[in-house]
């Protein structure tokens, strides 16, 4: 995928509109994980060392079309500040007031307020983008993490200025772009966390193009009932079951692997200080959930792992949040932290994992994108590049 790269802009001594996402975690009116802002510094630093005037706008939370302080951007442009080195001007609305950035001059940066305290940036509504784009000569998407939003500022405002994609949203779409198109074999995918449904869709586009797909999380319950197994009270979604059936099927005949857990670690309850204990998928008690992966399979995952040549986890492998049923995230973690393959990792639970067992720095690409890197995966039309790419403004 081609997308108009910053270069292509003049941006000398003009305004420019930067969508972010700064959709960041925060904790008493601090953020507690500025990946996402360290992320798009790089843009934001090209574009003041080229003497533009830079105006971010984002999101951050679901306030619902309303003003809510709980989602305040506020932290976000402290945090922006303390790591540019300089005063980031915070707008009262997210469309201005255009008065409250009056003055600005070239090196200058501005947040606008939450997109989302307006109900017109989710409705797409035309009027607001245009409010947005008044605000600015050009805009420039960095906010891989929204772009599979149809939203006023993802996907109406590039149709009315001239537009450029960031350098963080450049480097996603090529390393995600990298993963459909071929990559080194033997490619290996470790897919978790607790919704099949959200899943599916990734499996069944990666069917035809990785070599294994390594199912752990809540999401192997659903796999594990459709292949037979008697799984106790683990939760599942039985409404996928005769889809997953039908995947199983395919994968078999494509000659894809589908590495299901042969070990699971169960409680009798959803709860943090459950006692726990590994049983084979076949003897799960009747009145246990499964957790967490056993050791077993990881012990088979690694065995994968280890000879990939490329390798994509998205995806807890159980509730890696309490500790007695951490395990299998952490070790899945360390695999891929250690493999020698080319190593990314999608959604926010697998990029807190690694953060959390201090591996974030092992792997070659951590996605900022959660949703958005999932239905990148899934082979699917994204609003926010689609506007890009169709262009506008000139
Ligand atoms: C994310 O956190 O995945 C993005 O910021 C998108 O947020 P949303 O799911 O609320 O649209």
């Amino acid at each position: 995928m081609k997308l108009p790269a910053i270069d292509s802009l003049d941006v000398n001594g003009k305004r420019v509109l930067v969508r972010v996402d700064f959709n960041v975690p925060l904790k008493a009116g601090q953020v507690t994980d500025d990946m996402r802002i360290r992320a798009a510094l790089p843009t934001i630093q090209h574009l003041l060392d080229r003497g533009a005037t830079v105006i971010c706008c984002s999101h951050l939370g679901r306030p619902k079309g309303k003003v809510d302080p709980q989602f305040s951007l506020e932290p976000a442009a402290r945090a922006l500040a303390d790591l540019l080195q300089k005063p980031v001007r915070l707008t009262e609305a997210a469309n201005g007031p255009p008065e409250d950035l009056e003055g600005m001059e070239r090196g200058d940066v501005a947040l606008l307020q939450n997109l989302r305290y307006d109900p017109r940036e989710e409705a797409n509504d035309p009027e607001f983008s245009a409010e947005l784009a008044a605000l600015a000569d050009v805009y420039v998407c960095d906010a891989f993490g929204a772009v599979h939003r149809a939203h006023a500022s993802v996907a109406g405002v590039p149709k009315l200025l001239p537009s450029a994609a960031g350098a963080l949203l450049h480097k996603e779409v090529d390393v995600l772009s990298r993963l459909l198109g071929g990559p080194e074999q033997p490619f290996v995918v470790i897919l978790g966390g607790s919704k099949v449904s959200d899943k599916l869709g990734i499996v069944k586009n990666l069917l035809g193009k990785a070599d294994s797909i390594l199912i752990g999380g809540a999401m192997a319950n659903t796999f594990l009932a459709a292949d037979g197994h008697d799984i106790g009270k683990s939760r599942i979604e039985a409404e996928r079951l005769d889809e997953v059936k039908q995947i199983l099927a395919e994968a078999k005949e494509v000659g894809v692997q589908i590495g299901l857990p042969n070990d699971v670690v169960v409680a009798t309850e959803f709860a943090e200080n459950a006692p726990a204990s590994a049983v084979d998928v076949d003897r799960i008690p009747p009145d246990s959930m499964a957790l967490d992966i056993g050791p077993n399979t990881v012990y088979s995952f690694s065995e994968w792992i280890r000879v990939a040549k490329t390798v994509l986890w998205n995806g807890p492998m159980g509730v890696f949040e309490w500790e007695n049923f951490a395990a299998g995230t952490k070790e899945v973690a360390k695999l891929v932290a250690e493999a020698e393959a080319f190593t990314v990792v999608g959604g926010g639970d697998s990029a807190a994992a690694l953060a959390m067992f201090g591996l974030e720095g092992n792997v070659n690409h951590l996605s900022t994108g959660g949703g958005a890197s999932l239905e990148f995966l899934e082979g699917r039309p994204l609003p926010g590049l689609e506007a890009l790419n169709k262009g506008g403004g000139e």
